[in-house]
């Protein structure tokens, strides 16, 4: 194996120091002189990018022309601070290859993240294409309001995580992204979502013509289908709404639909209304971790969105149970104590050791959630969280 030091390398702290890579080579040869490099799913790209493996963590490493790598670098960490479904940007570096100068940029690979070509191209995964359009609407959804601009989405450029039988987005390539203060123009989220519908219907087109799509998989209008998803979603968490002065709890309710739909708010603008005396409010939200924040605040479990939202469901009906038998009130953060110990452990540790195929367990616990609702639906009572595990098992089993 052979390495050499990059010209000069910025990295961020918790991650190694990667000198031991064949700096001096090219990307593309990199194969002849690197023990680390790893094979994995990846969807099309430009640019040459190597995948390699340091002790079990996996990093995508990106070829570009001099300079561009700290640019893409830049704005990735500009949207994770904005807790924006993002790869994790680790680090860039400036090359002297024996092709010329490069720059270089290291990103955290994103672990359970699917591809979307193997989602079109294996049966199996049929059942996630409605998923999959949702979730790429919600991720431009989500980067709009938060002011970034795209400019490059397209399926390719976005992978996907399972979250509780649905899928959540992220935005894997910032190359084109420009990022404005506050919400993005209603020109610009235009633009982006046409870019959107060239590639994605582009993209799909091309994967037909190469027949590498399922008989029966649907693809036509696949972009205008995750635009009107788009429009439906942006409508719902940007209108504003007229009440009578005495009609207030409404602004609750609303904070509570989009508090379920995962939106976190930031603030309330209440203001008269044109037509003098009613009231016309905004409920302006600030990011999607609504469910995410309050989970791992109160257990610090980590978790997608969605399944977040599963599992507070789940700690809020244990507070029901809780303050009947004891004929008081429980606050939520003991709930959730008494959740994890008594629900959520056990339930993970009756896998034994056939959680180790997992490599979600919060993913595994809402799938085991899903099966013991299946099972009481059935059996017309709740039949409890072991019961649903050892028929999991069984279920698994028979596959
Ligand atoms: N951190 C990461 N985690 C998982 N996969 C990644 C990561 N970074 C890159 N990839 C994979 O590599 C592919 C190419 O990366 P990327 O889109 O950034 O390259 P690109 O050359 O800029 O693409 P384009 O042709 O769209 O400009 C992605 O589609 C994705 O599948
Ligand atoms: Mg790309």
């Amino acid at each position: 194996m052979d390495s050499s030091l990059p010209e000069k390398i910025t990295l961020r702290p918790g991650y190694p120091d990667f000198y031991d890579l064949p700096w001096d080579y090219p990307l593309t040869e990199w194969m002849d002189h690197c023990d680390y490099l790893e094979e994995v799913p990846r969807g099309l790209s430009r640019h040459p990018v190597n995948f390699i493996n340091y002790s079990g963590i996996i990093y995508a490493i990106k070829e570009m022309p001099p300079g561009l790598a700290k640019t893409e670098y830049d704005q990735l960490i500009t949207m994770e601070r904005k807790r924006l479904p993002v790869v994790t940007a680790v680090g860039f570096a400036a090359t002297d290859t024996s092709a010329g100068k490069r720059s270089v940029l290291i990103t955290r690979f994103l672990d359970r993240s699917l591809p979307y070509r193997s989602l079109f191209m294996r049966r199996s995964l049929m059942r996630y294409r409605d998923h999959l359009l949702d979730a790429v609407a919600g991720l431009m959804v989500q980067i709009h309001l938060a002011g970034v601009y795209w400019g490059d989405c397209s399926l390719s450029n976005t992978l996907f995580r399972r979250d509780a039988g649905a899928l959540q987005a992220y935005l894997v390539d910032a190359e084109t992204v420009e990022i404005y203060p506050g919400i993005l123009t209603p020109t610009m989220r235009l633009h982006d979502l046409e870019i959107m519908e060239e590639n994605v219907d582009g993209g799909l087109a091309d994967l037909g013509t190469a027949n590498l799509i399922m008989d029966g998989v649907p693809i036509d209008d696949t972009g205008a289908s995750i635009r009107i998803r788009y429009q439906n979603l942006w409508e719902e968490i940007t209108r504003q709404v007229i009440i009578n002065p005495d009609e207030k709890y409404r602004i609750q309710e609303r904070i509570q639909v989009l508090n379920s739909l995962g939106f976190s708010i930031g603030e309330v603008l209440l203001e008269p209304s044109d037509a003098g005396d009613s009231l016309q409010f905004q409920v302006v939200v600030t990011d999607r971790n609504f469910h995410r924040d309050q989970l791992l605040g109160l257990t610090g479990i980590e978790a997608e969105e969605m399944q977040a939202r599963k599992m507070m469901n789940e700690i809020h009906e244990h507070k029901a149970t809780l303050s009947k038998s004891h004929n008081r009130s429980t606050p939520l953060s003991l709930v959730a104590y008494h959740w994890m110990e008594e629900i959520y452990s056990p339930t993970l540790d009756a896998m034994g050791s056939r959680i180790d195929q997992y490599s979600d367990p919060a993913e595994l616990y809402c799938q085991i959630l899903e099966h013991k609702w299946y099972l009481s639906e059935k059996a017309k009572h709740d039949v409890g969280h072991q019961y649903a595990v050892e028929d999991f098992l069984k279920t698994i089993d028979q596959k």
